[in-house]
């Protein structure tokens, strides 16, 4: 990656422009975090929801300290995990222009500082914090190349630049955890597991959906979704279905079959997870169909994705 593309890259951000950018779960939509027009640019190309804030992401520790009030805990995670596929909700600090938009008006922020070496160069060059979501439309498949993101917004003049990176090693999007209330919750699992979270601050608790308010943030039903049915926990498959199989032993029949891991391996089937979905999803097929994933470690938040996807 040259650095004059990088430059050009950090120029249209503080500009408030939009600009595609790997990071090592997904790829990100980048706007200016302290600029309105910017982030609504954002919503407005996702078609995302107002009310379901977005993830700030920042150089570093420091940067991230300007903008939340970290406790304790916070602390420790970002020491342990940062930079890293975690992001920490916390009280926002007062009078500081962060775009009312990006946190809908909450009085707690997302925050996180990626893992990748493009992402923190921009980052260190923009000089600004970067609201940032999946680069996809909303309710559809996270984007794990550049190539995902061209086939998304390919006719649209909303996002001036698409950054290639690469394939994301994790796939995931990040684990999302909450700091800002009395004991920490876990919002959304990732390659970040609670169990590793819980040596350094002890237990966490799940979301208690029938506690929150319909719209909660990070609560929607339906996301990450092809655009044709899919099964879960499939024990058989038809010659008009595409299967998503996991271990050594694929099910037979199917029209199509790509495997997430051979071997059984959660890290490997998470990076593949949403770039083997892209692929599946053809009208050719009925509906995919996914063999069981055991609910253990990755494969939570694996389970997750997918349950969204099959709702
Ligand atoms: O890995 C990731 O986190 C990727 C990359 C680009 O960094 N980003 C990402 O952003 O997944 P997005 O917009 O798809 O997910 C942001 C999540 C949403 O579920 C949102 O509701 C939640 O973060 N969120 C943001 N601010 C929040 C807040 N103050 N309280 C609770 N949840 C919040
Ligand atoms: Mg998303």
């Amino acid at each position: 990656m040259n650095i004059s593309q990088l430059e050009k890259a950090a120029y249209l951000l503080q500009q408030d422009h939009l600009v595609a950018i790997p990071t090592e779960t997904v790829y990100g939509l980048a706007g200016n975090a302290f600029s309105n027009q910017a982030v609504a640019k954002i919503y407005a190309l996702k078609n995302r929801p107002r009310f379901n804030p977005l993830i700030i992401h920042c150089r570093d520790l420091e940067m991230a300290q300007e903008i939340g009030v970290f406790n304790n805990n916070a602390l420790k995670l970002a020491e342990a995990f940062w930079p890293g596929p975690l992001t920490i909700i916390l009280p926002l600090v007062q009078n500081i222009p962060v775009s009312q938009l990006a946190t809908t008006g909450l009085k707690t922020i997302a925050l996180r500082v990626p893992a990748h070496p493009i992402a923190l160069k921009i980052l260190e060059l923009a000089n600004i914090p970067l609201a940032a979501p999946s680069a996809n439309p909303s309710e559809s498949i996270s984007p794990t190349s550049a190539f995902h993101v061209e086939k998304a917004f390919k006719s649209s003049d909303g996002l001036s630049m698409i950054i290639d990176g690469g394939d994301c090693n994790v796939g995931l999007e990040s684990t999302i955890i909450d700091l800002s209330r009395k004991n920490p919750v876990l919002l959304r699992p990732g390659k970040i597991t609670k169990e590793d979270i819980r040596s350094f601050i002890g237990e966490l608790s799940n979301i208690d959906l029938g506690m929150e308010r319909p719209n909660a943030p990070g609560q929607l039903k339906r996301h990450y979704a092809p655009s044709i049915p899919l099964k879960m926990n499939a024990q058989e498959v038809s010659e008009r279905q595409a299967l998503l199989a996991f271990g050594p032993f694929p099910i037979l029949g199917a029209k199509k079959t790509l495997n997430l891991s051979p071997t059984a391996n959660f890290v490997e089937a998470a990076a593949n997870l949403f770039a083997m979905l892209h692929e599946l999803d053809n009208p050719e097929f009925e509906s995919i169909a996914v063999m069981p994933i055991p609910y253990e470690g990755i494969g939570i938040a694996i389970n997750d994705r997918l349950s969204r996807a099959a709702s």
